[in-house]
């Protein structure tokens, strides 16, 4: 083979490689789909993005952009704004907090942009489908199974999510729905957590300061709990005290884990949706009709069968 016939191909597999190599082949891209995720950062939401690539990789047609809106509300209004300037056919957004976000999502929907909401809601019907596990069930379920722990009485810690996200508020209100025919129970300190383990283990450390009878800890997610769990043990406070969570997720670090090391009582599975989100979205690409609201359904995770959720 001649030198110059031998360039020529090495040239050609290169810009193959370039260009159709390292993703879908740009010919094949019907759809492109913009997720504005409120946070890429904590484990849940890595998981989420995670099964929505891993869905969206099975369908060639999909190109899916993921814009992390780094816990900031006007980081994420401006991520929605590109995703309209940009034309995109479908938009996934899973706010960081309610109201901030409203407004973009309405005039995303208003240029006849189809959105699904997922996990967060935001406060306007001006979107074609939420997804996400029912909140105030869940908190209801957690408000149950703590008042089952401590036998009708007792002193609550209660770490909250960030308190302008919709699953912070509904989490609440089903725990105190959960905890209404008990009212020798107490709710006896409760702060806004904003979702991080790091707050929930410094929550925990005041609350421990102030209080010498900590009966429970309910908190909004698990990462905050096991925060709270940490700073409990430092202390030499867990063996009193009942620890409940709320994600249940799988791997090493996640809840379920927690619970066969003894850390958690009980989780309440938190699925993430994301593979139903992909899987909405082509419905929706498609022009089929989707209802307003998909459901995801919730499993109390504690010893009995924290195994299978591992
Ligand atoms: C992750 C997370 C989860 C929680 C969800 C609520 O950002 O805090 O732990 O269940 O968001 O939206």
């Amino acid at each position: 083979m001649k030198n110059s016939t031998r360039i020529v191909i090495l040239i050609t597999l290169v810009l193959k490689l370039l260009f159709f190599g390292c993703g879908k082949q740009e010919s094949t891209i019907k759809y492109t789909i913009g997720f504005s995720q409120c946070n890429s950062a904590e484990p849940w939401r890595e998981a989420m993005n995670k099964e929505l690539l891993r869905e969206a990789a099975k369908h060639p047609e999909l190109k899916i952009m993921i814009n992390d809106g780094q816990q900031d509300n006007s980081k994420q209004v401006a991520d929605v704004e590109n995703f309209i300037v940009q034309e995109v056919d479908l938009l996934i957004i899973s706010p960081n907090e309610a109201q901030p976000l409203t407004n973009i999502v309405e005039k995303a929907f208003d240029k006849d942009i189809p959105i699904i909401v997922l996990d967060r809601k935001v406060l306007t019907d001006k979107y074609t489908v939420f997804i996400g596990a029912e909140n105030v069930k869940i908190g209801k379920a957690a408000g149950e199974y703590a008042a089952k722990l401590l036998k009708g009485k007792g002193n609550v810690v209660e770490i909250w999510g960030l308190k302008g996200s919709t699953p912070a508020m509904e989490r609440h209100e089903g725990f105190i729905q959960g905890l209404s025919s008990h009212p020798v129970i107490k709710i006896i300190y409760e702060q806004d957590g904003a979702w991080l383990r790091r707050k929930g283990r410094e929550i925990m450390e005041n609350a421990l300061q102030r209080f010498d009878k900590i009966d429970l800890v309910y908190g909004h997610n698990d990462p905050m709990v096991i925060g709270a769990y940490i700073a409990a043990k430092n202390a030499n406070r867990v063996d009193k005290t009942f620890f409940i969570g709320i994600d249940g997720l799988p791997g090493a670090e996640g809840g379920a884990q927690a619970v066969l090391n003894g850390e958690l009582n009980a989780t309440f599975l938190y699925p993430t949706g994301g593979e139903k989100a992909v899987q909405v979205a082509l419905d929706i690409l498609a022009g089929k009709k989707v209802p307003k609201t998909i459901t995801l359904e919730t499993v109390t995770i504690d010893k009995s069968n924290a195994s299978n959720y591992k």
